[in-house]
């Protein structure tokens, strides 16, 4: 199985970037993480990251028939990208939304997705363990 995990705006920054909210690990470690779990579910993981709307959706409309399941972290872009909604709505790929942090603990503009409906679940608040937990999800290890 493989899957593509996309990671949007600032998340390239992580570990400089508000550490009590994100944490001191950066992104080069969340990828290692990621790469090394998938393997244990016996699934292969690629990571990519933009700062870019237009390249988030372009890796969307590439991963349709060549990836089994994406992750997708759309940062920012989760509280008003209706395009990144459409674009997972378009593909056939199942995809799982995931956030480092609790959404609805923090500021109100945060507690609305609207890319998580284009999405079989959101799992949010759990630090690096939100994409791991939605690898297991996506791989059926807790089936
Ligand atoms: C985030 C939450 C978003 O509101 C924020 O804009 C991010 C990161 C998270 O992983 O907790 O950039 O998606």
């Amino acid at each position: 199985m493989r899957i593509l995990v996309i990671n949007g705006p600032n998340l390239n920054l992580l570990g400089r970037r508000e550490p009590d909210i994100y944490g001191r690990e950066d992104y080069a470690s969340l990828c290692e993480h990621i790469r090394a779990h998938a393997r244990r579910c016996g699934a292969e993981a690629e990571c990519f990251q933009s700062n870019h709307e237009g390249a988030i959706i372009d890796a969307i409309q590439a991963a349709d028939g060549v990836f089994d399941g994406i992750v997708i972290n759309p940062a920012a872009y989760t509280h008003y990208s209706y395009a990144i909604r459409d674009a997972l709505a378009a593909i056939r790929t199942p995809a799982v939304e995931v956030h480092l942090s609790d959404l609805q603990k923090r500021e109100a503009f945060r507690r609305l997705s609207v890319t998580a409906p284009a999405c079989i679940a959101q799992i949010c608040g759990h630090g690096f363990a939100s994409y791991t937990m939605a690898i297991d999800l996506l791989t059926g290890k807790n089936e």
